[in-house]
């Protein structure tokens, strides 16, 4: 029987707090690992988090928990921090970043159930559904065709082909419907998706107008009175995407007047941070508008996704260094060349850091098999592969510059 390789850092020996409860599927991955798992269910105020802290090299959290400046100057062992959600700004990422401390989150885990729910979405406008279902609630039979529509043959125009716009596009060719989309990078359709030329090309085309962009400057009021007024009569508006891209007052008018058959909306400029009662929004009370509180994303099958997307993200770093989708960090990835031991380092991006890790490299005649850098503003992440007989001198000398911030060795 051959003895195992011995390893630079015992697995068994690597701690993982994962607090919020987070879905199974993570703890399944982390402790096939070999790693020491470690949950609570809810999320652990500051001064408690410092105290379980101290000796963990994993932090699973979601929305709830703040890593905040002090949880990280406390956290001398945190390898990385995974938010098993879509938010991150409940971490102080600067501040991890320049410990060198990446995070990783999980943004296209839900991309699914947000695609399948405006699907359903297109069919209960175009049927005038809610407004049926509420009626027969009330004890009213009002058995109607007028108004009502097949999807089939019907256009939908997508504004924003990313995750979602694509996932949605080819799902709705399913149903029958012609896809456009309109997209500020140029995107490949799939399908018999067709890309139009500008915003308002699709809001004259399409019977449904879908959006799907993210949270930015230019998608800020996106849709006001002038692009609901391009809009076809007896169109609808669905959106899933982010509060701020629609100017709820105009919409309000626009469906009043009724210019628009109905609408769908997940998202609001001024979303409750719990859940509550009171909300209160100009749309309430209007005929065939479907008003859901932002769970496009919120399916078991997404936390499910969630789970495995960041535990896997988490794995890969302690055992490769790769960082791909880490959200404060340079993202890179290597495959490690055999029979070598790998340095990680990370340091501070100021000049002639490479010129000092390369005088190191080369004084200690390592033989470089593979390297990779890549830089933000702030640090310098580096990966080596060396020969295995001068990678702890080599290691032990990186740790000694002046601009290192963090230094680990893989074996
Ligand atoms: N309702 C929910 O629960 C829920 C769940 C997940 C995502 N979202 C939101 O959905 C949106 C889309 O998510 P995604 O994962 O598809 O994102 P993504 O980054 O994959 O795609 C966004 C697309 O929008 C395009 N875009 C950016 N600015 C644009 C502009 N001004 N005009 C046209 N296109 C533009 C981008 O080029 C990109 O192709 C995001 O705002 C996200 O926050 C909501």
């Amino acid at each position: 029987m051959s003895t195992p390789a011995p390893t630079s850092f015992p697995k068994a020996a690597i701690k993982v707090l994962l607090l919020e409860n987070i879905h199974p599927s993570a703890v399944e991955l982390l402790a096939g690992e070999g790693f020491q798992v470690e949950r609570a269910s809810g999320a652990l105020p500051e001064a408690e988090l410092i105290e379980r802290i101290r000796d963990v090299h994993l932090l699973g959290i979601r929305s709830k928990t703040r890593v905040t400046p002090a949880v990280l100057d406390e956290a001398r062992r945190l390898l990385a921090v995974g938010a098993f959600c879509i938010g991150t700004n409940q971490i102080a990422l600067d501040h991890g970043r320049g410990r060198g401390v990446p995070a990783f989150n999980a943004p296209f885990s839900n991309t699914r159930s947000v695609a399948e729910m405006i699907l359903a979405e297109i069919v209960v406008l175009s049927r005038q559904l809610f407004d049926r279902s509420h009626e027969v609630h009330a004890g009213t039979w009002k058995k109607i065709a007028t108004g009502c529509h097949e999807v089939r043959g019907k256009t939908l125009g997508i504004v924003g082909y990313g995750h979602i716009g694509r996932q949605l596009g080819v799902l709705a060719e399913q149903l029958g419907l012609r896809v456009l989309f309109f997209d500020i990078a140029a995107r490949l359709p799939m399908g018999n998706n067709r890309s139009v030329a500008s915003l308002d090309a699709l809001l004259a085309a399409s019977d449904f107008v879908t959006l799907h962009v993210p949270e930015t400057a230019q998608t800020k009021d996106m849709i006001g009175a002038a692009q609901l007024a391009a809009m076809q009569p007896g169109s609808y508006l669905l959106n899933a995407s982010r509060g701020t891209v629609v100017v709820i007052d105009a919409l309000a008018d626009a469906l009043r007047r009724g210019h628009l058959a109905g609408a769908a909306v997940d998202v609001y400029p001024d979303e409750p941070e719990a859940n509550s009662g009171g909300f209160a929004s100009p749309l309430r009370g209007l005929g065939n508008v479907v008003l859901t509180p932002h769970i496009g994303g919120s399916t078991e099958e997404a936390q499910e996704a969630i789970g495995r997307e960041v535990a896997t993200a988490l794995i890969k770093y302690v055992n490769t260094g790769a960082t791909t989708s880490a959200v404060n960090f340079p993202e890179i990835e290597l495959p490690q060349a055999r029979g070598t031991h790998r340095i990680l380092n990370v340091h501070r991006n100021v000049p002639g850091v490479m010129r000092d890790v390369n005088r190191i490299i080369s004084d200690k005649g390592a033989n470089i098999r593979a390297q990779i850098l890549a830089t933000d503003e702030a640090i310098g992440y580096l990966l080596v592969d060396l020969d295995q007989d001068v990678s702890h001198a080599v290691k032990d000398a990186v740790s000694a510059l002046e601009t290192n911030i963090k230094t680990r060795i893989l074996y």
